[in-house]
């Protein structure tokens, strides 16, 4: 009897453990979410809450000129004022509803977060510390990550800890981290300062540079990982080394895997987009600011090198039975730290263009020419993603995405083959090629969609002076002519 007994209350015991087991399966065996570690969930956020405020970036800027120049015009600057970022928004807000609108802002304006000053999409009341995006006090107020405890166990959407300062007996200090180990006069009597490690390693731009699905905790954008999983990292060359450097120091850093000198760092945070620079430099020239206008046109023609910098192609022809069948072009990722193109790899644009001309200049053979109405021939060879959502159909939007259907990204230092048949006509002796390596931010229908979308307090006519989407720009970032005889 007293054996039965125990029997059974083995067997009750193991019936709990299974139900509670069930309990969590049904919200996800995989990723666990723990609302209380994150308060601002989908926006893995942490703040050490005090009254210590946020400065706004022109606060920081009147004793450090230089980096605040530096900063101003760059696409971090632009963050939340961004208006395709705007755009892409108001349609997250109007499809998921509000509470996905912490997530993006946790990384496009994180301190509007905290503070809880960002109510939805649009600029209406927003204090110049909202409207800096990711500013100066955002990253220097950063204290710690979470990487290891985010339900994906990898840096994700955010996951990094502001502490502004700290509330002592004799009142509010701020505390700033940054590189140095402080002087006595470090902070002019403003600030205090503090040696930060973590502001020498990737692990600073990682809770931002990855950006997960909201829900389902897919790597939309993995700029990170890609890094973390190539040969920089393994050199120890930084994102820091190559977006917080001028052009020439950047090629240095990549070529040679060289670590810059702690002189030669500088806050443009320059990447590929010149597309929202040359907007921006366009509003402020309207609005009679020639220095901001200066600032972002060195950071559009900036975006505009570093792209031209960072591939390159090769041609080669491929004979079969003593004629030219094939072209081979080699695309070559050889300065971008990461896949070429990362970050929004379903959104950006980067194909081949190719033509083949006989010696009198007619054209045997083409692809990858755009469509008179701007959008890309679906037999361009491209090297982007495709999203799909759960119902492994095609989409865009990142609330949408939880797959992608394909992924043709080029590796750091690694290339991609492409192969193109080729039938020249008996007698051509050789034959031309040119190969052209292009990019743009979207496709045409995408922006259009997307500055269609921002919301009506963004007047984009009395802003930037656009009333109507123009042709986006595309940058040729390698042009290559060959010319190969048609038998070997
Ligand atoms: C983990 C941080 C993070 C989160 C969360 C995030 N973003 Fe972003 N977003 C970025 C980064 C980094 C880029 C820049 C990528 C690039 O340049 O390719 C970016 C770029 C964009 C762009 C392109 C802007 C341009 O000018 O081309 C849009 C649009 C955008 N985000 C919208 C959103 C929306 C809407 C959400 C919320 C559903 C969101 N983002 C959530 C980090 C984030
Ligand atoms: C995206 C994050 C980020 C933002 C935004 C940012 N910084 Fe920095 N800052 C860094 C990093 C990383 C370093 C360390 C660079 C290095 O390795 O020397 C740094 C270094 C510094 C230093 C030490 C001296 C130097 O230039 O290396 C100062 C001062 C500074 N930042 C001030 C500012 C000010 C002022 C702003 C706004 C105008 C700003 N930072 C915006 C990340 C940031
Ligand atoms: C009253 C002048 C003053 C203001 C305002 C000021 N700083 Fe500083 N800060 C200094 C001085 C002086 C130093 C030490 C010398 C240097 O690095 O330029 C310093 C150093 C720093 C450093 C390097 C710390 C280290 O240990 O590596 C960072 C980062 C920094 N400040 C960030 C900021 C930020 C962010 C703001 C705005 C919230 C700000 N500062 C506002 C005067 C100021
Ligand atoms: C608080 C979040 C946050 C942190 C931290 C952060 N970034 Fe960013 N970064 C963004 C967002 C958001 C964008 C895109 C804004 C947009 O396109 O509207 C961006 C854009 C960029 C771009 C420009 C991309 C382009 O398309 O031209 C570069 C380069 C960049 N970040 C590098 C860095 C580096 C290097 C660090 C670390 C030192 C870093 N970021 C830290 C949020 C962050
Ligand atoms: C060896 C140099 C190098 C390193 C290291 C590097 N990058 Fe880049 N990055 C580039 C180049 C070149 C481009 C322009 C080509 C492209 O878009 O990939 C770029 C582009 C970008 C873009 C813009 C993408 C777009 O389509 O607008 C972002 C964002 C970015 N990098 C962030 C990072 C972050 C975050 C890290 C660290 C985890 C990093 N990068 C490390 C060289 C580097």
């Amino acid at each position: 009897m007293r054996q039965r007994s125990a029997l059974f209350t083995i067997l009750a015991v193991v019936a709990a453990l299974l139900a509670a087991a069930g309990a969590v399966q049904a919200r996800s065996p995989v990723f666990d979410v723990d609302k209380e570690f994150y308060p601002y969930y989908p926006s893995l956020i942490k703040w050490n809450k005090s009254t210590v405020p946020f400065n706004a970036p022109e606060v920081c800027g009147s004793c450090h000129e230089q980096q605040f120049n530096e900063w101003n015009g760059s696409v971090h600057s632009l963050a939340f004022r961004d208006p395709i970022y705007q755009g892409e928004l108001n349609k997250a807000v109007k499809a998921v509803g509000h509470s996905i609108s912490r997530q993006c802002e946790g990384c496009h304006s994180p301190v509007g977060v905290v503070t809880g000053e960002i109510k939805g999409p649009g600029f209406q009341g927003l204090s110049s510390m909202a409207m800096a995006g990711v500013s100066c006090d955002v990253c220097h107020s950063i204290s710690g990550v979470t990487h290891w405890q985010t339900p994906s166990h990898e840096p994700e959407n955010g996951s990094f800890i502001l502490t502004p300062g700290v509330e002592t007996a004799n009142g509010q200090v701020l505390v700033k981290r940054g590189p140095f180990k402080p002087s006595p006069e470090c902070g002019g009597g403003f600030h205090q300062c503090e040696e930060s490690d973590l502001h020498l390693r990737a692990d600073l731009c990682a809770s931002c540079h990855q950006v997960y699905h909201y829900d389902a905790h897919f790597p939309i954008e993995a700029t990170y990982l890609e890094w973390k999983h190539g040969p920089y990292a393994q050199k120890s060359i930084l994102c820091q080394d190559c977006h917080m450097v001028d052009l020439d120091t950047f090629k240095r850093s990549a070529d040679q895997f060289v670590i810059p000198d702690r002189k030669e760092y500088r806050h443009y945070f320059n990447g590929a987009n010149f597309l929202l620079t040359y907007l921006a430099a366009g509003a402020a020239k309207k609005a009679g600011d020639e220095e901001l206008a200066r600032n972002l046109m060195r950071q559009y023609e900036m975006a505009i090198q570093r792209l031209k910098m960072a591939a390159d192609l090769e041609v080669t022809p491929v004979y079969r039975s003593g004629r030219l069948a094939e072209l081979k072009v080699r695309v070559k990722n050889i300065r971008a730290g990461h896949n070429l193109p990362t970050s929004l790899t379903n959104v950006r644009q980067m194909w081949l263009e190719i033509t083949a001309r006989d010696e009198q200049g007619t054209v045997l053979m083409t692809s990858g020419t755009l469509n008179p109405d701007g959008s890309l021939p679906a037999e361009a060879r491209a090297f982007t993603s495709d999203g799909m959502g759960s119902d492994f159909h095609f989409a865009i939007d990142p609330w949408v995405v939880t797959a992608f259907s394909k992924h043709e990204t080029i590796p750091p230092k690694g290339w991609k083959d492409v192969h193109y048949g080729i039938q020249v006509p008996e007698g051509v002796g050789r034959i031309t090629v040119e190969a052209k390596l292009r990019f743009r931010q979207a496709d045409q229908k995408v922006a259009e969609a997307l500055l269609g979308a921002v919301p009506k307090d963004i007047d984009l006519e009395q802003i930037y002076g656009i009333k109507s989407v123009p042709p986006l720009p595309v940058v040729d970032m390698v042009v290559k002519q060959e010319t190969v005889k048609t038998a070997p």
